[in-house]
């Protein structure tokens, strides 16, 4: 894992845009798998700043996003549909039908799942997949005791999660949803890259645990000690619990001495 750890939130969503940037302007056809939450906005708002002032083409790309609530209506003001309207779908140029989000509704789901996995791999599979981490160590709704090989299928949120997110929903949690849909830890394995961000003192531990600790179901997002190409992009709040940081730090700071030293 490439630990990159940034003063501040600002920083390290630039970072993660100059990582996609990056990529997109060497495969214009990116396959971008996306993740909602309050994290990734800033990502979101440097790559709309990118598109705007520097015209990075967003044309030819498609995404898939990690996972929806159910029983909410695409255009519920915090249905995850909308969440990527507004930060991200509206302000850039990626055409309508290339953008995937699992849908909100049970009728059918496993049906809709197989063609959400298939979809993923008839685009030849996800190039970047942007990640949160839960304070329990979730990714996407993939709660603690996920299956690590598990796919894109209906999860029951847990308590914290419907904690986290009742603020979004009048501050009641009998207003949160209590199911999702979302890529499986699986799925998210497959992605060719995984960047997975976090800020704030609340998600250290969490950050200790999915990159040093040991790899478990009970913290989901320590299976990318697995993934070969796995980016973690967090800031110095965020990196507080985790014990290696100097090395990181040392790590990250030669490699852009190296890359500087070969441009
Ligand atoms: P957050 O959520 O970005 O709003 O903290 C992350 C997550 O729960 O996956």
């Amino acid at each position: 894992m490439e630990v990159i750890i940034q003063p501040t939130y600002t920083q390290l969503a630039e970072v993660a845009a100059e990582i996609i940037r990056d990529a997109l302007l060497k495969k214009p056809n990116l396959a971008l798998g996306l993740a909602t939450g309050s994290t990734p906005i800033g990502l979101y708002k440097a790559l709309v700043r990118m598109h705007e002032t520097d015209g990075l083409d967003f044309s030819d790309v498609t995404t898939f996003n990690l996972d929806e609530y159910v029983g909410i209506p695409p255009n519920h003001p915090y249905s995850y549909h909308t969440f990527m309207a507004t930060h991200f779908f509206n302000a850039v140029n990626i055409p309508a039908e290339n953008c995937h989000i699992p849908q909100s509704t049970v009728v059918g789901h496993e049906e809709f799942c197989e063609k959400y996995e298939a979809a993923i791999v008839n685009t030849g599979g996800i190039d970047i997949q942007v990640l949160g981490i839960g304070k329990d160590g979730h990714i996407g709704f993939n709660e603690p005791s996920s299956s690590l090989g598990s796919r894109t299928r209906i999860k029951t949120l847990t308590q914290s999660t419907l904690e986290a997110n009742a603020p979004h929903f009048g501050g009641t949690i009998d207003a949160v949803p209590k199911m999702a849909i979302t890529m499986g830890v699986g799925t998210i394995m497959e992605a060719k890259q995984c960047l997975l961000l976090a800020s704030g003192t609340s998600k250290a531990e969490a950050i200790a645990n999915a990159v040093e600790g040991p790899i478990t179901a009970e913290v989901p997002a320590s299976v990318l000690q697995m993934h070969p190409r796995t980016v973690v992009v967090i800031d110095e709040a965020a990196a507080t619990q985790l014990k290696r940081v100097d090395y990181y730090k040392h790590v990250y700071a030669n490699k852009q001495k190296l890359l500087s030293q070969l441009s």
